[in-house]
């Protein structure tokens, strides 16, 4: 089976097995885990941040961001497609007692002129918007990378009324590379950021919170309270690392790997899709144009080997990743295309 599904479907790779099994462990709850520490002191740096604290995943990251950021009956902003408000099960008001304010662009990235009256009403008649998120890569709106201009905007915004940013960044390696520059410089552009090891860095556990040294002791406290605080978490902490120095640089593979899917599909014109849209791992094709629902698409590819994950009544998604290989993508992108010709009517 070659698995498109998503990027956290990749196993961790030997080098990491090894260094896991090798790992000097303490209780991270005394802060006495010598390789948790290691990491911890390695990603803020890596990211340009003051500190970072690991956490188990990156729905937990975002969480224990908005709780160290919000207050109960605070308004966040966030784009109706992203993570934060899309997946993680109403996290934001359930635990943080706050509501969403929805933004819709094409980027995903919440534009000044929207959020602007927001933060100038009057904080005696209306609630107070105390965050504003983006996410970088954007995942439901195709792997997208917001580009630095449109975050320095809203950064810009944001600072003008002491407004913090914090970025779910769980791809954020994959923006870097797409758009050609220093994750710092994204980072840079908030207050916080969260970003998974365990996804296309090939980590089998974890994430990273990264912000000011105040931030992290108030996320600290948030990790807790959700039940993050972890004990021997070394064994997972020494994987993060080898995830972190040894494989962001090779998510450039991937990036060319869907590039190959992208390629095949833009083929047909019904499709419209445009290679040089798809900015990183992430292709999301409409089924709508074969006169088919995205479960069946995913199930005809299915029984000829190939996954991929349903993102909409009509939309099917596939990610290229570390464990599968350029031979097997040109292998999906054929079982693809063959399916697509036959939906179409038309002879391959
Ligand atoms: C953009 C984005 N943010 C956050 C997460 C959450 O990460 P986790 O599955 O580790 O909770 C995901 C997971 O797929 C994601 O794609």
């Amino acid at each position: 089976m070659i698995d498109l599904r998503s990027d956290t479907v990749t196993k961790p790779t030997t080098k990491m097995r090894e260094a896991m099994f090798h790992a000097e462990v303490g209780d991270d709850c005394y802060g006495e885990d010598p390789t948790v520490n290691a990491l911890e002191a390695y990603a803020a740096e890596r990211i340009g941040k003051e500190a970072a604290v690991y956490v188990p995943t990156g729905t937990m990251g975002n969480t224990a961001a908005i709780l160290a950021h919000t207050q109960p009956a605070d308004l966040i902003l966030v784009d109706k497609e992203c993570h934060i408000y899309y997946y993680e099960h109403g996290n934001m008001s359930s635990f943080g007692g706050v509501m969403p304010v929805l933004s819709d662009t094409a980027s995903g990235c919440p534009e000044p002129a929207f959020i602007e009256p927001y933060l100038q009403r009057d904080p005696r008649r209306f609630p107070r918007v105390s965050l504003i998120c983006v996410e970088n890569t954007h995942n439901r709106r195709g792997g997208q990378a917001v580009s630095l201009e449109s975050m320095a905007a809203l950064h810009e915004v944001a600072c003008r009324y002491d407004t913090p940013v914090h970025l779910d960044g769980a791809r954020v390696f994959n923006a870097a590379h797409a758009l050609g520059v220093d994750v710092r410089d994204i980072a840079a552009q908030v207050d916080s950021i969260m970003f998974c090891l365990s996804k296309g860095l090939c980590a089998p556990v974890g994430s990273i919170l990264a912000g000011s040294a105040d931030f992290i002791a108030r996320a600290r406290r948030a990790r807790k309270q959700l039940g993050g605080s972890m004990r021997q978490a070394g064994v997972l902490a020494a994987a993060g690392l080898v995830a972190l120095r040894e494989m962001t640089e090779r998510l450039v593979e991937d990036h060319a790997k869907a590039q190959i899917l992208a390629q095949g599909f833009a083929e047909f014109e019904s499709l419209a899709i445009d290679p040089e849209r798809i900015d990183t791992n992430i292709v999301i094709l409409d089924t709508g144009p074969l006169g088919m629902a995205a479960p069946e698409f995913a199930q005809m590819l299915q029984k000829e080997g190939v996954q991929v994950s349903i993102y909409g009544p009509t939309m099917a998604r596939f990610v290229t990743h570390h464990d599968v290989s350029e031979s097997e993508v040109i292998q999906a992108r054929d079982i693809a295309c063959r399916a697509i010709h036959r939906c179409l009517g038309e002879n391959p």
